[in-house]
This record gives structure tokens, C-alpha cells and sequence, in this order.
């Protein structure tokens, strides 16, 4: 199959990249962040969360931090919403997309989340209902898609389950995340040809942990079979609180080489994000995990 012309890159940076960081990074930090990212030229940043903050604390700014940004016209700034709770305070804080976070693993579910998957199903309802009342985008994210760190292996009815039931809610998209980057690429083939059984592929992302290196070799392997939607974090930040173990994302950065390698467009500046990922990255007093992001900011300095 040819690979597409163009996709779309949703930055998850400023709430998967930092939701895992123990100190506090203030309000400010995080609207410096998300404003250098517009600026790039993402059309999908992931700014928030509005989770309970006894399990994930470091998101408690996020109506600050959606108050603060420079809103750019066209730009979708996302938040997570696991219950009603949630959706009022996106809504409040005037988020253009909410997202509705669910698991393919049983053992997952409970430790992320503190409910079944069907359970999770049930309290999603009212969220995508409401997103649907207020016209707001709405968009399924299903953890553990190509493995679980609690029961190993998940299987492909048990994905493709999920994916139905998020259809049935009337996502307009859906992540399928490999929350601890075990996948590798013949896998996700399959796990995406499956999940594009019940979903059209044009709307499925690939949302990659990069834990054990595989995420870029399972992005081409997506664009093989007709993905078009990838989540990646600046300066390779994050993981999830819930998931012992992970890394962040695969590093927007590579990502955005990647594709300027393969003639890919993305509507996106790489020397802005190199920019981005190098500011976040001093912030925390560390090196952005972007192999590309780093050597072009050493290329700069001669
Ligand atoms: P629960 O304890 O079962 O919920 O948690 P509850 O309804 O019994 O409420 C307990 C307390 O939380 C109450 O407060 C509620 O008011 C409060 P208390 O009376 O004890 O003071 N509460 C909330 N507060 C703020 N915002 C809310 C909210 N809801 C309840 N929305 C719940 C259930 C889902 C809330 C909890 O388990 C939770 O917040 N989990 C969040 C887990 C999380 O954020 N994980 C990381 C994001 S997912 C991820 O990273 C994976 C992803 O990247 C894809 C991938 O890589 O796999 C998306
Ligand atoms: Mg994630």
C-alpha cells in the first residue's frame, strides 16, 4: 500500500508527557509550553486533564493552564474527561475536544481507571453524550492495546470489543495505545487491520509508548496499513502513573523527522519543536529523550 501524503500529528506532550512528573511544574511552564507547540503549528495539542488530583496530581493546574494559553484559531486543545466530574470542568475551561479514556485489559481498567470495562462503558455514556449536547469533539482512547503490565497478553477481540463499544458512544476518533510499548510492528498491523473492522482506519491513531524502542518502526508499519494519526510527545516526555515501567511517548520530534524523510507532510515546523523540546527539557533540569531533536539542537551549535 502507499503511504499517505499527509497526517495528522496530535501532541500529547503537556498531559501524557507531564501527568508522570513527581515535582510540581506550575501553570506557567505548562501555558509557556503548550503556547511554543501552537505556534509550531500542531492543530491537535493534548493540554489537559481533568482527572481526580489524588491519583494524578501534577494535573490539578489544568483549568489554570487551560485559562492561560493563547488560544490559536484552528487549533483543538483536548482534555481528558474519565467521568461527568471531568466533562464539566473541560467544559467549563472551554476545551474543543474531550476524551474518554478506556482499556482492552480487565486488570488495567481497574488499576488506571477503578472500574471494569464495562463499567468504564457505562460512565463514559453520559461524557459522550454531553459532548455531543455541547458540540464538542469526542475521541476514545484504549490503553493496552498490544499488551498489559498486569495479565500480559491482550487479545484482538478483546481490542476490537472496545473499539465497537467507543463507535457506539459516537467517537470521532480513536487512540489505540500501546501504553507500555511492547508492540512491534507485524502486531500492530494486526491489531490496527482488526480495529479497522469496527472503525473506519481514517479515524484510528496510533498512540505509541516508546519503552522498548519499537514506536517509530510501528509508526511506518501503521502507515503501511493506512494510518494516518499519531500521537507523540515533544522531547519524548511522559508515561503513565498507572503503568510501572513506561516511558513517554515516541519524541514528537522523530517523529516529525521521520515524515519530512518520507516526504510526509504534517503543517508542522521541526526547528520550532526542537525549540519546544529543548525548553521543557531544561525546565526539568534533564535531556530530551528525542534522538533527532537532540542532535539538530547540537547541529545548531556547531
Ligand atoms: P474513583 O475513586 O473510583 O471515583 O476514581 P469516585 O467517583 O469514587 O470519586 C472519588 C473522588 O475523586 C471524589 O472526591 C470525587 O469528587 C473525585 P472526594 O469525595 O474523595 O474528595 N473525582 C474527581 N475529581 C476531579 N476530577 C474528576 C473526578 N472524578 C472523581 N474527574 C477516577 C475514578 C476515574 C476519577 C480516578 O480513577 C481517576 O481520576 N483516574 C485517573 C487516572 C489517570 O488519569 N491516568 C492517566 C491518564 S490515562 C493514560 O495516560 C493512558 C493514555 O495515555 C493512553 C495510553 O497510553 O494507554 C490516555
Ligand atoms: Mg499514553
Amino acid at each position: 500500500m502507499t503511504l499517505p501524503t499527509r497526517v495528522k500529528i496530535v501532541e500529547v506532550g503537556p498531559r501524557d508527557g507531564l501527568q508522570n512528573e513527581a515535582e510540581t511544574i506550575s501553570a506557567a511552564i505548562k501555558i509557556a509550553l503548550i503556547d511554543r507547540l501552537s505556534a509550531a503549528g500542531f492543530r491537535n495539542i493534548e493540554a489537559a486533564s481533568f482527572v481526580s488530583p489524588k491519583w494524578v496530581p501534577q494535573m490539578a493546574t489544568s483549568t489554570e493552564v487551560m485559562a492561560g494559553i493563547a488560544r490559536r484559531d484552528g487549533v483543538i486543545y483536548s482534555a481528558l474527561t474519565p467521568n461527568l466530574h471531568g466533562f464539566g470542568a473541560a467544559l467549563a475551561a472551554r476545551a474543543d475536544e474531550v476524551v474518554i479514556f478506556g482499556s482492552a485489559s480487565e486488570a488495567f481498567s481497574q488499576k488506571n481507571i477503578n472500574c471494569s470495562i464495562a463499567e468504564s462503558i457505562e460512565r463514559f455514556a453520559p461524557v459522550a453524550q454531553a459532548a455531543k449536547l455541547h458540540g464538542l469533539r469526542l475521541r476514545g482512547s484504549i490503553s493496552c492495546t498490544m499488551g498489559c503490565p498486569y495479565q500480559g497478553a491482550v487479545s484482538l477481540d478483546s481490542v476490537a470489543d472496545v473499539v465497537a463499544r467507543m463507535r457506539e458512544l459516537g467517537c470521532d476518533e480513536i487512540d489505540i495505545a500501546d501504553t507500555i510499548g511492547v508492540g512491534t510492528p507485524h502486531q500492530v498491523q494486526s491489531v490496527m487491520q482488526r480495529a479497522a473492522q469496527e472503525f473506519p482506519i481514517a479515524q484510528l491513531s496510533g498512540h505509541f509508548h516508546d519503552t522498548y524502542g519499537q514506536a517509530l518502526a510501528n509508526i511506518y508499519a501503521s502507515l503501511e496499513v493506512g494510518v494516518a494519526i499519531f500521537h507523540a510527545s515533544v522531547a519524548g516526555l511522559g508515561g503513565c502513573p498507572y503503568a510501572k515501567g513506561a516511558t513517554g511517548n515516541v519524541a514528537t520530534e522523530d517523529v516529525l523527522y521521520l515524515m519530512q524523510g518520507l516526504g510526509i507532510e504534517t503543517g508542522i515546523d521541526l526547528d520550532l519543536v526542537v525549540d519546544a523540546g529543548q525548553f521543557i527539557a531544561a525546565h526539568l533540569g534533564r535531556k530530551a529523550v528525542s534522538r533527532a531533536g537532540n542532535a539538530l539542537a547540537a547541529k545548531r551549535l556547531g
